[in-house]
């Protein structure tokens, strides 16, 4: 167990009708709130309505920012960035999934910094300070609601990267698990894709494999993702089910599940941004077709102990080889990709991937060279 710091300023509401709470929230923080939101989900579901006759009730005027894509754009974030200037916002409001809570998030750094935003995800500045920032989260997955990063995609470069600052924990997040059940199959799917493979980084890529409670704490997510995901896809309106989904997300990237590990990297992320980034596919979508290819190279190039480990406390087996079909198994159940062509991307692509990969993984500080990449992305064919 090595030494670690753990800090999460984010306040949780969670449960049913929380989201109306965000009103004196958000006007104990500013007067003017920026509300980003994606493509129209939340009108459907009605967070919409909740959240901004909250807001007007505590006094808080809206700027509305929406048309968030998946896979946030650089250029909407600018747009972003400008409405709040010109309008003077002085907090900024985010409503549906990771890309939304992201895109509000560089908005939210943007709005407070005099120079080029894109700045922030390629190393060149550093951010300082932020607008304050409240969300209402509709998709289980990325964890944005409680972490302190945000990814978005420079659409000119084929480039999709990250930037991280305390400032960018969010101040309040309201999880009502009532607002998932509006959610298409593929995004269940996509969501418990990336909540495993936020565990699953820091569990395979420790350096430290002897942290036996963030080990169990790995274990118990990963089995609550697996058994609510199945749950759900029996019974979309099983409400349990989309609390317990919802929670175990949230906890897969707040800091909770690397205690101690002393360091890990984030491989598979960095392979599936260079899928996300030249493809604009799903994040979840790209993990599960990298996952079970670089579970195939930890098990040549590391050995079996982890996957061992792993496979009898989560998924019952014995061996290495079936904690990997396994994890197949469970993402071709939830209705994921699990190779290259399935999502309609040509294996002669390869070489392309790899060296598009290869810009996060240098910027991330990790040592893998194209060759590795190539060589993972081959057992995904
Ligand atoms: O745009 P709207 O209309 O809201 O529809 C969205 C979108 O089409 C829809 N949706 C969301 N909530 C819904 C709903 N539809 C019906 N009912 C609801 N309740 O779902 C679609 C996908 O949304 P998106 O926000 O893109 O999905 P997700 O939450 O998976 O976010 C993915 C993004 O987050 C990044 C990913 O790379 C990707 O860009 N990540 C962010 C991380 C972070 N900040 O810590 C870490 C992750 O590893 C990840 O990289
Ligand atoms: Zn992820």
């Amino acid at each position: 167990m090595q030494n670690f710091t753990f800090v999460n300023p984010t306040r949780i509401i969670f449960g049913k009708a929380v989201v109306a709470k965000l009103g004196p929230e958000a006007a104990a923080a500013g007067k003017k709130a920026l509300l980003v939101y994606g493509g129209g989900s939340i009108k459907k579901n009605g967070v919409y309505d909740v959240l901004t006759g909250a807001l007007k009730a505590n006094g808080v005027e809206i700027v509305e920012h929406a048309g968030v894509k998946p896979n946030p754009a650089l250029s909407h974030v600018k747009a972003g960035i400008e409405k709040a200037k010109a309008n003077g916002c002085d907090v900024v409001v985010a409503a549906g999934g990771g890309s939304v809570i992201d895109e509000a998030k560089a908005i939210a750094a943007g709005a407070r910094f005099p120079g080029d935003v894109w700045d922030f995800f390629c190393g060149k500045a550093e951010i300082r300070e932020a607008l304050p920032l409240f969300t209402a989260l509709t998709l289980p997955a990325t964890g944005s609601e409680m972490n302190a990063g945000c990814v978005v995609t420079n659409e000119a470069t084929a480039q999709k990267y990250s930037a991280h600052s305390p400032a960018l924990f969010p101040r309040v997040s309201a999880l009502d698990p009532e607002t998932t059940l509006t959610l298409p199959r593929a995004q269940v799917a996509n969501g418990a894709v990336d909540a495993l493979a936020h565990i699953i980084e820091g569990y395979f890529t420790t350096r430290d494999a002897d942290a036996e409670i963030t080990d169990e704490v790995v274990h118990a997510l990963a089995r609550s993702v697996v058994a609510s995901t199945l749950r759900i896809l029996k019974d979309p309106a099983d409400y349990n089910a989309r609390a317990s989904m919802m929670w175990s997300a949230t906890l897969a990237l707040n800091g909770l599940a690397t205690c101690g590990y002393g360091g890990m990297n984030f491989i598979n992320h960095a392979i599936e941004h260079s899928l996300s980034a030249l493809y604009d596919i799903a994040h979840g979508a790209g993990l599960a077709i990298v996952m079970p290819a670089w579970f195939k190279h930890h098990l040549e190039t590391a050995g079996p102990a982890r996957l061992e480990k792993f496979g009898a406390a989560v998924f019952g087996v014995k061996t290495a080889d079936e904690t990997i079909l396994a994890f197949e198994d469970f993402f071709r159940k939830a209705g994921a990709p699990v190779r290259l062509p399935e999502a309609g991307i040509p294996p002669e692509d390869i070489p392309k991937i790899a060296a598009n990969a290869m810009g996060l993984i240098r910027l991330w500080g990790m040592k893998h060279e194209q060759p590795e990449i190539e060589k993972i992305l081959n057992k995904a064919k």
